[in-house]
């Protein structure tokens, strides 16, 4: 921390300076305001004891004008003459403590730590909303990754709308909420309806609000999402499965900014930045009518898709250590890491469910596994049995298999694909299925899967 004191007293500066400088504190003083002001342009400080009678300048002046250029400096007055009056007054105006002459310096230690401990405390507030910042970063390496987020940090200070679409899991609200805390709007509500959650008929009121008595059970006013998003943003996620119906009158008053409260009449605006999301296709939604292209223009000013994790699976690996590092520090675990043939079942995998099946799959086995080191038995069966794609192909041989050709089918087939997942490493493949090495050979003879390696 910080010290400054403007005092014409030589004595009282050098006093305060010396009992502070021994407690650890950075002091510095001036005997004149005009000196010490330049000082506190030079360098910032973080308090500032400042006499009311100065040569020259009337210290509470002097107070005012600190507190205007550096509203973070906190002043304490000094006075020789002090009365209740003026220290009322200087409290007033913005100063955190008043001091009589003679100086008690114990006084000067107490408040000074006080201030120590406010100003420590603000830090780490602050750190939390940086925090917060970095909890909807976007965790990735690939190169969609990397040109996602400069395109997020470039868009987010904008005021445009935004469609985001990808799979389910891809993380469509996690950079919803990223363009948030990035944007100019990110001390202002975050309001979000999921509209395939909200029954058609209650989504109306949900976005519009409702007066009292408009309709049945209507006890009390309710306030609408539209207005409890204004100054902030409304996500809309799942804007994909919203019917027809609402879909024009959310175009109504997205064309105007203005709505009412079911069952009122006074017309309300709401200023609001619009992100929607959705899963599905809205070009082949519009194509079967089941999406309004005049709606899909009006939301779709700047579009964001987030890739399949299939399609940026350089992401997995750091993905991975990021989910065990917040899991095991949200449960209070110790530090876990995986081994290398885990690792590559992994990112051979082909997370159907995206991040969050990665991000679930990582949660359980963390939680689940005793060990510190996470291994390929750790792990679900749906990764070795692969990616649920096994085809029996039965028109082909036009053929009907009995159960035990479709078992042994199914048997090849998850063998196989064990193999393919540990780079046919025999004895780790043995370890996946649990079975003995000698009688793993004997299946890959059996069913010359020799043939599939490439
Ligand atoms: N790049 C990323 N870095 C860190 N966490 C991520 C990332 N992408 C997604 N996540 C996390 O994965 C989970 C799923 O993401 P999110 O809910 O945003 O997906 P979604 O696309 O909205 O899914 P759905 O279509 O099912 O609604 C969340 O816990 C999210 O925080
Ligand atoms: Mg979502």
């Amino acid at each position: 921390m910080k010290i400054l004191i403007i005092d014409d007293e030589k004595n009282i500066c050098s006093a305060i300076k010396g009992i502070l400088t021994d407690e650890g504190y950075d002091c510095d003083y001036s005997l004149n305001y005009a000196d010490g002001y330049k000082k506190l342009q030079e360098s910032k400080f973080d308090v500032l004891f400042l006499d009311i009678w100065l040569p020259d300048i009337d210290g509470v002046e002097g107070l005012k004008e600190v507190k205007r250029h550096f509203p973070e400096t906190e002043v304490i007055m000094i006075s020789g003459h002090g009365t209740i009056e003026t220290a009322v007054d200087t409290i007033r105006y913005g100063a955190y403590d008043f001091l009589e002459k003679p100086l008690s310096l114990e006084r000067i230690v107490m408040i000074i730590k006080h201030l120590d401990d406010k100003m420590s405390l603000m830090q780490d507030l602050r750190s939390s909303k940086y925090k917060n910042i970095k909890k909807y970063d976007l965790i990735g390496v690939s190169d969609a990754i990397l040109r996602l987020k400069e395109k997020i940090e470039r868009i987010a200070t904008m005021n445009s709308w935004v469609l985001i679409t990808g799979e389910n899991g891809t993380g469509k609200e996690h950079v919803a909420r990223l363009i948030h805390m990035l944007g100019k709007r990110n001390d202002k509500p975050f309001v979000e309806i999921n509209c395939s959650a909200v029954p058609t008929e209650l989504i109306e009121s949900e976005l519009f609000g409702s007066e009292k008595g408009a309709y049945t059970g209507a006890v009390k006013r309710k306030i609408g999402k539209f207005e409890l998003a204004n100054e902030g943003i409304l996500f809309l996620d799942e804007i994909g499965d919203m019917g027809l119906m609402m879909q024009a009158k959310l175009l109504r008053v997205l064309e105007t900014g203005e709505f009412s409260r079911l069952g009122g009449n006074d017309v309300i605006k709401s200023d609001f930045r619009l992100i929607s999301a959705t899963n599905k296709d809205l070009q082949l939604e519009i194509e079967s009518n089941r999406f309004r292209s005049d709606l899909f223009y009006r939301i779709n000013v700047i579009p964001i898709e987030v890739p399949p994790l299939r399609k940026r699976k350089d992401d997995i690996p750091l993905l991975i250590s990021y989910f065990i590092n917040e899991t095991v520090t949200i449960n209070g675990l110790k530090e876990k890491t995986i081994t290398e043939e885990l690792m590559n079942l992994f990112v051979s995998y082909e997370w159907p469910g995206n991040v969050r099946q990665l991000k679930n799959v990582v949660e359980r086995m963390v939680v689940l596994s005793e060990d510190d080191v996470l291994d390929v038995k750790d792990a679900p069966s749906i990764l070795i049995s692969g990616n649920d794609n096994i085809e029996i192909d039965i028109q082909s041989d036009m053929y009907s298999p009995s159960l035990k050709e479709a078992r042994d089918e199914f048997e090849k087939n998850f063998i196989l694909k064990a193999l393919q997942s540990t780079n046919w490493n025999i004895a780790q493949t043995a370890r996946v299925l649990d079975m003995e090495r000698t009688y793993l050979y004997r299946k890959i003879k059996s069913y010359d899967l020799e043939k599939y390696k490439k």
